[in-house]
């Protein structure tokens, strides 16, 4: 057998990885956390569903399930298992058929396949450095194999066997107590069986004692409902009896209380005629009261006319009186109207005349305020005199320049004399001459000049008082003619202002008159208005008034004399006693229709009354004749009621006897079946006790280790023989090897493993070198496997070389080079490169990003 193919789903480390297996050393390689042992692990799951911590640990972080898929070659099949985390798919195939489809029968199919999970998993898989432990624990792991140790609990005192001995013993005790129980429930069936039949016969007997009674009711009962129908009648026609007599009774008294009908329909009758007089007057008093209306009305006018005919009286008097103010103001009017304009016009030329006045007032103050200054011909002559002045200077001033021109011409022509002939003189012309001359002519000339500034002083001065002379000359010419501007207006208004004095003086004597009419008129202003609100007042108006207040005398004379007519008939009778007598009549109407309706009633009583009576009697009659008799009826009633009782007793009586009955058959029934049971269980004993006594000398057997000593010897014998045949194909200097029990018994003794040399000498194991401890420790390892389950197909190491020096690690890898012959496939799990010495194909696993991945290949 041999491991195929494994495929990895979220299992571990890793997301999706597919491992083929070929040749017969592989190598799984990678670093640290790479996720080799995880392949492995997945291995060990698909086999046996064997995990490293709890199996929802492998499922990897983050994902919801992981899945497995082992392929084995066994021969010609392939086998190929299928188990995911959380269990959904356990399958296994065999050439693809589907053998297996649950957790049990896979795990059934896989130890069938001659892979028993306790030897693989201690032999075949050797875990990360546990090659060697094998020395320490081949008790423990041969116990656990051969489920030694199942066998040695079995026979502890509180082992499985004993448990089921003292079960066996507790069944048999229980079972000899049913052996008495049983006798006392047969002795319980019999006397109920006696019972039983007793009850049966006093039932019966009771029965027919009901039946009995049940026949006598059933004849009272009739006599009773045929009483009780005549009881139905008679009550019947006595209510209907007593309904008669009670409308008679009531009937008889209602005719007493209407016997006085009659004459109170007389009396009533009667005060109806003298209310009917007294109601009949109603016109009357209509009339009175209209009359009295018109009476208060006629008063009215005539107090409201004499009013009205005195003030016209008055009125006219006043009117006479005013007529003379009138005459005066209707003449004071027409004066007014007429000088009406002149007083207009005398108003206009005042005001005019006051306006002129002012204006030359206003005009005499300006010519007043003008400034005084010289008299202009007066100005001008001065001008004259300093103008000849000017002229005077300019002539001096003309004649000194032109002497200054000749005294420098004759200078020059001094100066510039060549002969000797004086120009000047004529005379001979010397130097002293000359000089003579020369200075003659400069002293003057000095001289001229001052002159000549003392005169042009002058005239600056004549000049200047020229310009003010002009000024003012000009600002009295200005002067003079505003003046007589002035004087021109001021001469005008005053004429104006004469001719409009002399108009209003013209006016003056009118418009006083004038005045005089306007203030009369004021004065009578009040009067002649009042004058004016009487001018429609006259004599006329005063007859009318005085022919009404005649006529309306003679009306109201007339309505008095109607009214004391009227007063006499209704003879002090108001229209308060009319209404009173109304309404008492209206009320007695009522009461008398009342009245006479009860009149009616009266005769309509009687008819009754007599039809009651004769009812009556009838019914009375009726009532003889069926001579009913309640004594008898209530003694029937009594009777028949007692023996209901006495039968209801007896009914109840029965059903108790028959419930003790029915009670007493159940309590049969479950007797019986007790009986059944314990009778079973009486026999049961007998087959207990022989199994309790098998089971005891089996126990027996078994802790005296009989057959724990045999399986130990006959196993050791095999393991011996297959380990020393596995030695031989490892090419060791040792012979043999050779395993002691120290308690062949029970296994719970030290195993001593001894080599063997070739002339017999025996060497212990810690004497042996590494390689060949690791040598016998694979084949002790091998050699149970194959003890137990015949051919071996793969091992599996993990890390072998872990914790090793070169010298052993070399040993090691040429073991496990050797072990090829005795197992085909071998699987080594490292980190170690050194292990691809002895690869054929070569795993290489790496973590990346998280997740493992694997790259195969042939070892080159
Ligand atoms: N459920 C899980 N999901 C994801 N990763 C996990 C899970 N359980 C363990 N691991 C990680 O998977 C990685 C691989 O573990 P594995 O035992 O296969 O490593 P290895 O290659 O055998 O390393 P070593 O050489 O140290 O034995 C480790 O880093 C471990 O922490
Ligand atoms: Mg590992």
């Amino acid at each position: 057998m041999r491991v195929d193919k494994v495929k990895l789903i979220n299992f571990l480390s890793h997301d999706e990885t597919t491992v083929t297996f070929k040749g017969d050393i592989n190598v799984i390689i990678g670093h640290n956390g790479a996720g080799k042992s995880s392949i492995i692990d997945a291995i060990n799951f698909a086999l046996f569903k064997a995990t490293r911590g709890k199996i929802d640990d492998m499922v990897k972080r983050g994902k919801a399930s992981a899945l497995v898929e082992l392929e084995l070659k066994m021969g010609n099949s392939l086998v190929k298992i299928q188990r995911s985390i959380p269990s959904r798919k356990e399958l296994l195939f065999i050439n693809d058929k589907l053998i297996a489809r649950s957790a049990k029968e896979v795990n059934k199919k896989v130890e069938e396949l001659g892979l028993d999970s306790r030897v693989v998993l201690t032999t075949m898989i050797v875990r990360q450095g546990e090659i060697e432990n094998i020395f320490e624990n081949l008790s423990d792991i041969l116990k656990k194999v051969m489920m030694i140790d199942n066998l040695e609990k079995l026979t502890e005192s509180n082992g499985r066997i004993r448990s089921i001995i003292m079960e066996y013993d507790a069944k048999i005790k229980a079972s000899q107590d049913s052996e008495k129980r049983l006798k006392e429930l047969r002795e319980e069936r019999d006397s109920k069986d006696k019972e039983i039949l007793n009850l049966e016969q006093l039932i019966r007997k009771l029965d027919d004692e009901l039946s009995a009674l049940k026949q006598e009711e059933s004849r009272l009962a009739t006599e009773v409902n045929q009483l009780q129908e005549k009881a139905k009648i008679f009550h019947g026609l006595k209510t209907g009896l007593d309904r008669v007599e009670r409308e008679l009774s009531k009937l008889d008294q209602e005719r007493k209380d209407l016997a006085n009908i009659p004459q109170e329909i007389e009396r009533l009758e009667k005060r109806q005629r003298k209310l009917k007089e007294i109601v009949e007057k109603k016109p009357d008093i209509i009339d009175l009261e209209n009359a009295e209306k018109s009476l208060k009305d006629l008063n009215n006018r005539l107090k409201k006319l004499v009013q009205e005919r005195d003030k016209i009286h008055a009125d006219l008097k006043k009117k006479k009186e005013l007529e003379r103010f009138h005459i005066e103001y209707e003449k004071y009017k027409k004066n007014y109207d007429e000088l009406k304009h002149i007083h207009e016009d005398f108003i206009s030329t005042s005001r005019s005349l006051s306006d002129k006045r002012k204006s030359l007032n206003e005009i005499e103050t300006k010519l007043r305020a003008l400034p005084v200054t010289r008299k202009i011909d007066e100005i001008q002559k001065e001008i004259e005199e300093i103008s000849q002045k000017i002229n005077d200077l300019n002539t001096n001033m003309g004649a000194i320049n032109s002497e200054l021109d000749q005294i420098g011409k004759s200078m020059n022509a001094l100066i510039s004399a060549k002969e000797d002939k004086c120009p000047v003189c004529g005379g001979p012309l010397d130097e002293l001459h000359k000089k003579q001359l020369l200075e003659q002519y400069n002293s003057r000339e000095k001289e001229l000049k001052e002159r000549l500034k003392g005169l042009k002083e002058i005239q600056d001065s004549l000049q200047e008082r020229m310009r003010r002379l002009n000024l003012e000359l000009k600002n009295a010419q200005n002067n003079q003619s505003k003046a007589e501007n002035y004087k021109e207006q001021i001469s005008n208004l005053s004429r104006e202002i004469s001719e409009l004095q002399e108009k209003v003086n013209r006016l003056q004597s009118l418009e006083e008159k004038y005045r005089e009419a306007s203030d009369k008129l004021k004065e009578l202003d009040s009067s002649e208005r009042e004058y004016l609100s009487l001018l429609g007042v006259n004599e006329e108006e005063l007859d009318r008034r005085e022919e009404e207040i005649a006529t309306i005398n003679h009306e109201i004379e007339e309505v008095s004399a109607k009214i004391q007519q009227l007063s006499s008939r209704l003879g002090g009778l108001t229209r308060e006693d009319i209404g009173k007598a109304e309404k008492e009549l209206r009320d007695l109407e009522w009461a008398l229709s009342e009245l006479i309706r009860k009149k009616g009633r009266v005769e309509q009583i009687s008819e009754r009354i007599e039809s009651l009576l004769k009812q009556r009697d009838e019914l009375r009659k009726e009532i003889e004749d069926l001579s009913f008799d309640q004594l008898e009826l209530d003694r029937k009633r009594k009777d028949r009621d007692a023996l209901r009782v006495q039968i209801e007793t007896l009914q109840r009586d029965i059903g108790e006897k028959r419930g003790k009955l029915h009670e007493i058959i159940e309590r049969r029934k479950q007797l019986e079946s007790e009986i059944t049971e314990l009778t079973e269980k009486v026999k049961q004993v007998q087959d207990l006790s022989r199994a309790k006594e098998r089971l005891e000398k089996l126990r027996r057997i078994l802790s005296e280790g009989g057959l724990q000593s045999y399986l130990i010897s006959t196993l050791k014998g095999r393991i011996e023989n297959n380990l020393n045949d596995i030695m031989s194909m490892f090419n060791m200097s040792f012979a043999r090897v050779i395993l002691t029990f120290q308690e062949s018994r029970s296994l719970s003794g030290k195993i001593d493993i001894q080599a063997l040399d070739q002339n017999g000498q025996s060497l212990p194991i810690g004497m042996l070198s590494g390689g060949e401890k690791i040598a016998i420790a694979l084949g002790l390892r091998l050699a149970i496997a194959r003890s137990l389950m015949g051919s071996l197909g793969f091992m599996i190491l993990d890390e072998p070389t872990i914790h090793l020096d070169s010298q052993r690690r070399a040993e090691l890898l040429s073991v496990i080079q050797e072990s090829m012959r005795v197992v085909p496939q071998i699987i080594v799990v490292t980190h170690d490169e050194e292990v691809l010495r002895i690869a054929e194909y070569v795993i290489r696993v790496e973590k990346v990003g998280g997740k493992s991945e694997v790259i195969e290949g042939v070892n080159q």
